[in-house]
């Protein structure tokens, strides 16, 4: 990095600065008081902004409420420009007001904390100086002017402290410390995993024995399942016997049952064979006394019968006729009655009026006599006539009445005849039945007798089946029973395995955890015995490395700025050891111009070394506030070789020695009225 531009306002004793900084050796000169030291605290807070613990009124131009600076500095060839404000408040705190940073044409502006880490980064310091006092920049760019000699006065252990921290040698010691925590974490680690794995052995032999108990449960199993098989046969045996007796007993049953049909058949037949006796023996009784029945007597009287009814009949038709012929006689005999009777009582004529005589009655009276007695001789031959053909009807009429009842009586001779004959029909008949059915009885006896043999030679079947059924009952309850203890062998050999499988995966698991102890075991020894002592001796070596070489360049530094009189070197915490012959002397019993010569040599040399020793960007840039105060002629003019030898690209220095002007590239002038300013460039 090298310093650029420098525009300053209200800090401090300017309130308004533009300083340019050229590449080489720049002094800033000027009286005291004049504003030189500003100028490089102004750069500082450019850089840095505030420092921890630094007052904002160290910055602050007196009676200003406002103060800003802005810098120029140039990194790997690129100009960043660094702009920070400061404010005072109404309650008079001063605080760091806003940052902005441009890089080529970038501009950002950021928090005060992001620009310090910005920055920080660009520098390439170590992140941890954002936050903490900037040492790094302090003795190896800029020791503020009092500071200087601090360093070496400082207690041994804080300096030391303050060296491994810049060497950078501290974090050995956080390894260290880390490797403790490491280790102390693998302690723990084993210890919870020893706790882990305390039931190991007892596991094992959990393990065997359970194991052990799942081959002779194994080897009753296969015990029981060739018994079972054995019994498998036993009972297929007997199922087969089973069988075969079922069939018999199916056999006698069927016969059994033939013969009970054949039974109830034969009672059938027998009940028939005693009815149809019964029915012809009735019979025979109805034909047994024989109708004298013929059919040409039948015939005989059905003729006579005939021939009266139709003699009858003809008489019947004559005595209708003479009973008409009578009625005409008596209605015939009516006219000449009336007439007679007329003109008996008749007085005149009615057709001349002329009185009737009785001669004249009496003659035509006679003459109407003469015609009824006419007619009276008819009807009384008439009515004999009449009174013969009744008597012949009537005779007629009780032959016709005879004849009839013979008939009826020979008809039913005839109907009586033919039922006997139909019954001796049935009679032939059902003795050829009655026959038949006695053969088939007699057959059928025979047959049930034969059938009975037959199903006596199967009365044992069912006694057999019985027994064979128990026998076969027996085995099944057997395999039942070997069932059940093979289900719950089984069941206990699953469970065993199931805990045998999950004891196998406790043990490998404990294995695993076993192993990881051996592991951390190992680890914690590497970790105790050789990391540990290698970080120690690693340290130790660096230590060792870096003193060497501060020690080297302090010596020389030293004794360029220091008489030969007096040697110098570094002890083991490097603090300063001056000897004047043989003899050391402590530093505060040095001259002023020794202990500027001391501090300087220190700082130098330190400067030096850290900057061998790391990449930050600040290596080419040394700034030197009165470097040679105290110092004797000869002493300054030895600074005209320190500053070639420290080939830094740019060195600002501050000195009130006019001799100094000489041995640099470029002065500049402050003065102060009031406030400062440049007088030249
Ligand atoms: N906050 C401030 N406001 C105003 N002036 C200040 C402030 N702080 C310091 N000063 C004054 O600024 C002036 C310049 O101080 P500075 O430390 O820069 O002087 P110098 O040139 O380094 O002097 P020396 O050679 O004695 O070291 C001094 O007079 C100092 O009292
Ligand atoms: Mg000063």
């Amino acid at each position: 990095m090298l310093f650029k531009k420098l525009v300053l306002e209200n800090i401090r004793s300017y309130e308004n600065l533009t300083i340019e900084f050229p590449k080489g050796s720049v002094l800033l000169a000027g009286d005291i008081g004049s504003g030189k030291t500003s100028i490089l605290l102004g750069l500082q807070f450019a850089l840095f902004g505030l420092q921890p613990g630094q007052k904002g009124s160290s910055i602050l131009r007196q009676g200003s409420d406002n103060a800003s600076t802005r810098l120029d500095i140039e990194i790997d060839e690129e100009i960043i420009t660094l702009e920070r404000t400061i404010k005072k408040s109404k309650n008079g705190s001063i605080t760091q007001d806003s940052s902005i940073i441009t890089i080529g044409t970038k501009r950002e502006e950021l928090s005060t904390m992001e620009m310090k880490e910005r920055v920080i980064k660009l520098l390439n310091y170590p992140k941890e100086f954002a936050k903490k006092s900037n040492l790094l920049y302090k003795f190896t760019v800029y020791t503020p002017q009092e500071e200087m000699k601090a360093i070496v006065q400082e207690k041994p252990e804080v300096r030391l402290d303050t060296l491994r921290h810049l060497f950078g040698i501290d974090r050995y010691k956080k390894i260290k410390e880390n490797a403790e925590i490491l280790l102390k974490k693998i302690k723990d680690a084993i210890k919870l995993k020893e706790v882990l794995i305390s039931e190991l052995n007892l596991l094992r032999e959990k393990f065997t024995s359970e194991n052990e108990k799942k081959i002779t449960l194994a080897r009753g199993a296969n015990e029981i399942s060739l018994d079972y098989q054995k019994l498998i046969k036993i009972k297929e045996e007997s199922e087969n016997k089973l069988n075969l007796i079922q069939n018999t007993i199916d056999e006698k049953r069927e016969l059994d049952s033939k013969i009970e049909n054949l039974t109830i058949l034969l009672q059938g037949k027998k009940d028939l064979e005693s009815r149809m006796k019964k029915e012809v023996i009735l019979m025979q009784k109805q034909v047994h006394e024989k109708s004298d029945f013929s059919e040409e007597r039948l015939k005989a009287v059905s003729e006579l019968l005939k021939k009266h009814q139709e003699i009858l009949e003809e008489r019947n038709s004559k005595f209708l006729e003479l009973s008409s012929a009578v009625s005409v006689l008596d209605s015939k005999k009516e006219r000449p009655l009336q007439l007679k009777n007329k003109i008996t009582s008749l007085e005149n004529c009615p057709t001349c009026l002329q009185p009737v005589s009785q001669d004249h009655k009496h003659r035509i009276g006679l003459q109407f006599q003469y015609e009824i007695e006419e007619v009276n001789r008819d009807l009384e031959q008439k009515l004999q006539q009449k009174q013969i053909l009744i008597n012949e009807i009537e005779k007629e009429k009780e032959l016709v009445k005879g004849y009839e009842i013979d008939k009826n009586n020979f008809q039913q001779d005839k109907i009586k005849y033919e039922h006997q004959r139909t019954i001796e029909i049935k009679i032939k008949s059902d003795a050829f039945v009655l026959e038949r059915t006695s053969n088939e009885i007699v057959d059928l006896k025979d047959q049930i007798k034969q059938l009975g043999i037959r199903s006596q030679t199967f009365s044992q079947a069912q006694e057999n089946f019985n027994s064979t059924k128990k026998e076969f009952q027996n085995i099944n309850e057997k395999m039942r029973i070997k069932e059940i203890t093979t289900a719950t062998q089984n069941k206990e050999l699953e469970l065993l395995k199931i805990r045998l499988e999950e004891l196998s995966k406790e043990i490998q698991g404990k294995e695993k955890i076993r192993e990881q102890i051996d592991y951390l075991r190992g680890l914690q020894g590497w970790v105790q015995k050789n990391f540990i002592t290698l970080v120690d001796s690693m340290e130790k070596i660096k230590m060792a490395q870096l003193r060497s070489e501060f020690s080297k360049i302090f010596k020389d530094w030293f004794s360029i700025l220091v008489s030969d009189s007096l040697m110098a070197r570094l002890d083991e915490d490097f603090t300063p050891v001056i000897i004047n012959q043989d003899y050391e002397i402590d530093y505060d019993f040095l001259s002023g111009g020794e202990r500027t010569a001391t501090a300087l040599a220190y700082r130098l040399s330190l400067n030096q070394v850290l900057n061998s020793q790391s990449y930050i960007k600040t290596k080419d840039i040394v700034i030197l506030d009165e470097p040679t105060d105290g110092f004797a002629t000869e002493q300054i003019d030895k600074m005209r070789d320190i500053f070639e030898q420290l080939k830094a690209e740019q060195m600002i220095l501050v000195s009130h020695e006019e001799k100094i002007e000489g041995f640099v590239d470029h002065v500049i002038r402050i003065k102060k009225d009031g406030t400062s300013s440049i007088e030249s460039q």
